[in-house]
């Protein structure tokens, strides 16, 4: 087989890639480890910035985006006894979010490629990739028993933390950062009215608890819980009981519950690899890089790799640069530090770190400079500003010339 672009992973990343491409008549091939039906499993985030937004429509995915999903103009912060909103559009000059799950997203790549005619091999095993520093680059894998040839000019590595490709570049070559987080979040979806209209984001005695949702009638909730937590020691009742104790009080007291349609618990991290960028391959979204979930920033970082990498490549492709792929890493990680320290910065201000020493200081000294933080920032429209701009996403950098 053989293609322009070879891409690893049908996540939002890989299948976002495969469609801007191939509006510009850029071939492009994706392997995937799993069965779509496998993708579509997964419950993720679903808060997804302006740029990302507009991504969508380029690609020609936004129809029933921009039909179901809904406009968020702003998002609460809880805390003390206090609500505090932070109107996104008054203090970006417009902007907002849109809320739209991951799953509904990635329906509608899956639909769209399929439509269109594009390949996509699920259930290959044992991608390896080969020559990504010289002139003919390709990838192996498995699939049905046989031993599968794909050659290619660029490999795109959008296959997830887990994945083949950020492994593919040697140890000596890359940096990885990384901080683990010494909780969890308990997350449970069901189809129950939301507590509220707008995302509640709660810091509490006993811990951090979201009010997230879908849809009117499908809610996305989570609490904090320690890592030993096992998802089957959290029945539906004691979840909601719990949710109930750290939402406000006027919230908890017409909290809508009901079964779940999903409970997991997910650990947080904080990482980077350093570069993203070997030879022809191109590290993209979760392979390169992954965000604690407060602030909503995974998939939207996962975007603006996209938006990058479509650019550089579509400079390749229409005009002929090969240079220009030299500048995906530094435009790529100028954003995701932004955003790696927008989510740390939130998951510290809201969470509890209970005993554990945190960046060097002990809990009770930790926690104060956290109050004094959230109280400084939400006090005046100059600090709630700071948190709108980062909320609702930087802006996507261009190409040099
Ligand atoms: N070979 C082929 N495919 C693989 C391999 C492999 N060795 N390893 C992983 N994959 C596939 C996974 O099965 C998955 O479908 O790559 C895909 C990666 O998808 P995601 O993990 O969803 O990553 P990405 O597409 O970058 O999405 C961005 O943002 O909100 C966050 O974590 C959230 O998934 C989200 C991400
Ligand atoms: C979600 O709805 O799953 C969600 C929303 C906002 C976050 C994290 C997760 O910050």
């Amino acid at each position: 087989m053989k293609t322009q672009v070879a891409i690893i992973g049908a996540g939002p990343s890989g299948l976002l890639l495969g469609q801007l491409l191939a509006k510009q008549g850029i071939d492009n091939v994706i392997v995937e480890r799993v069965t779509g039906d496998y993708v579509l499993g997964r419950i993720r985030a679903g808060v997804l910035e302006q740029g990302m937004v507009d991504l969508l429509r380029e690609a020609g995915v936004a129809e029933r985006m921009d039909k179901e999903g809904e406009v968020h103009t702003g998002v609460e912060l809880a805390f003390n006894d206090k609500r505090v909103r932070i109107a996104l559009d008054e203090l970006t000059g417009g902007d907002t979010v849109m809320v739209y799950g991951q799953t509904e997203v990635t329906r509608d790549l899956m639909e769209a490629r399929q439509a269109a005619g594009l390949t996509t091999v699920y259930e290959a095993s044992d991608v390896q990739i080969h020559d990504v520093k010289g002139e003919a680059p390709y990838i192996t894998f498995e699939k049905n028993g046989e031993q599968v040839r794909l050659d290619c000019d660029y490999v795109a590595g959008c296959d997830g933390f887990h994945g083949a490709s950020r492994k593919t570049i040697p140890d000596d070559v890359k940096t990885e950062h990384e901080r683990v987080y010494p909780f969890g979040w308990l997350g449970l979806l069901s189809d129950t009215k939301p507590a509220h209209d707008e995302l509640i984001y709660c810091k509490t005695d006993r811990g951090f608890a979201l009010a997230s949702m879908r849809s009117p009638t499908r809610s996305r909730y989570y609490l904090q819980v320690p890592l030993t937590d096992k998802v089957e020691q959290w029945s539906d009742d004691a979840f909601w009981a719990e949710l109930k104790r750290r939402l406000p009080a006027d919230v908890a007291a017409t909290l809508e519950t009901g079964p779940s349609i999903e409970k997991s618990i997910a650990p947080l991290r904080s990482f980077v690899c350093e570069p993203m960028q070997y030879g022809k391959l191109f590290l993209v979204g979760d392979a390169a890089h992954i965000v604690p979930p407060t602030g909503a920033k995974g998939l939207n970082l996962a975007a603006s790799d996209v938006a990058t990498l479509y650019k550089i490549l579509t400079r390749v492709y229409k005009e002929g640069d090969k240079e220009c792929v030299t500048q995906y890493s530094e435009i790529c990680l100028r954003r995701v530090w932004h955003g790696e320290r927008f989510s740390w910065w939130m998951t510290n201000m809201m969470h509890d770190f209970g005993s554990v020493e945190v960046n060097g200081t002990d809990s009770v000294t930790f926690s104060k400079f956290m109050e004094s933080e959230l109280n400084f920032y939400t006090d005046n429209e100059a600090g709630r500003r700071v948190i709108a701009m980062q909320y609702v996403g930087l802006p996507y950098e261009d190409l040099s010339k």
